[in-house]
């Protein structure tokens, strides 16, 4: 199988899969309503940044693609949503770019039509450093997130099937990266074991990528893969992965992605100690479906109600929301539990 007719195909049924089956989990978790929040909605504020640069949301369009001509398109028409909005965004995979030089340009033009942006590099976790660095260089990336999908892998008749050294590669990767490195699972959820040990290799940065949303399980079946449809279920519901993580009490930041599908999803995640949210699918799809014009009003419809969702909380901006009581219910709490961890710690505080 061709490196990109694979990813024409992974946009092409990513657009017909539906999320799940299992959910994120941010179901269990409730915000409080604040009757008396003391703010107006222009005092909202959703500043962020990631590594010195500054964003006006704290929402990453999360890597999708590059290496064929539609990804271009798709390329583009994401880096113009971005540079209206001040969104930062990250490239699909870099490696087929690597491989031919020919398809660089689907990966630069976020680059050429966002000069000023948050724009994110994305190679496997697996790479070479030599390979990382160039993945940088190639779109001037203020990050680089290294992707890991061991699960993805495995059900492709194509796909890796030796793993060993993984981490001693991370490791080689951090130590010549110029720019902070993000590790980001794909859909499948980082546990509070694998943070630790990417955190020993000097990962600072950590996107859940947890299971609800985009199941790369279910894409790959679809395209003849070799889990037969029995492991769709497989993965770490993203609210889970990122109470594991916040729970490791470590110096890091979070990107909370995954199935993160509404404002009140985002806002849920902040308050359990994501500094920024990612959404991947569903900007594909509204892209693919409706064109830009859909998907600046959807994203303009989500930003107006996370600022609203902050406001019904009596949160001024992140960190104040960052702070607030969650209530943590069912399954989640019970997997919180089982592993030892309090789920009335964002409850009481
Ligand atoms: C992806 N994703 C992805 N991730 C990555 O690190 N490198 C990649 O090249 C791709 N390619 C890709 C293609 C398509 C068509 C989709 C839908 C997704 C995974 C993506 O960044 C994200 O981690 C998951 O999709 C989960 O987020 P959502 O989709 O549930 O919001």
């Amino acid at each position: 199988m061709i490196r990109g007719q694979r990813k024409i195909e992974h946009i092409r049924i990513a657009g017909k899969t539906p999320d799940g089956p299992r959910s994120t989990g941010l179901e269990d978790v409730r915000l409080l309503n604040c009757s008396l929040p003391e703010l107006d909605m222009e005092e909202i504020s959703l500043n962020s940044s990631l590594g010195d640069k500054k964003l006006q949301f704290p929402l990453v369009v999360n890597a999708l693609t590059g290496g064929s001509k539609e990804a271009r398109n798709i390329n583009r028409d994401l880096a113009i949503m971005c540079r209206q909005y001040g969104l930062a965004m990250a490239v699909g995979s870099q490696t087929i770019a690597l491989e031919d030089p020919g398809w660089k340009d689907s990966f630069t033009i976020v680059r050429d039509y966002n000069p000023n942006g948050v724009v994110i590099a994305n190679i496997s976790g697996t790479a070479e450093r030599e390979a990382a660095r160039a993945a940088v260089d190639m779109i001037a990336a203020d990050a680089l997130q290294l992707h890991f999908n061991v699960p993805q892998e495995l059900a492709m008749p194509e796909g890796d099937r030796c793993f060993k050294g993984i981490l001693e590669k991370v490791a080689r990767i951090v130590e010549i990266c110029p720019v902070p490195v993000i590790a980001k699972e794909v859909g499948f959820g980082f546990s509070r074991e694998s943070v630790r040990q990417l955190y020993q290799a000097g990962v600072r940065i950590f996107d859940t990528g947890g299971q609800g949303g985009t199941n790369f399980i279910a894409i790959e079946d679809k395209r003849g893969g070799m889990f037969g449809g029995e492991l769709d279920a497989w993965g770490i519901p993203t609210a889970v992965s990122l109470a594991e993580i916040a729970a490791c009490d470590l110096p890091v930041s979070i990107i909370a992605s995954g199935g993160i599908r509404s404002a009140a999803d985002a806002a849920k995640a902040f308050a359990m100690g994501a500094d920024m949210v990612g959404i991947a699918g569903p900007l594909l799809r509204i892209l693919v479906r409706g064109g830009i014009e859909e998907l600046d009003r959807w994203i303009n419809d989500f930003l107006y109600r996370l600022k609203a969702v902050f406001l019904m909380s009596g949160a001024r901006n992140l960190a104040a929301m960052q702070g607030k009581p969650l209530i943590i219910l069912g399954q989640t709490a019970e997997w919180l539990r089982a592993r030892g961890i309090d789920p009335h710690l964002w409850a009481q505080r």
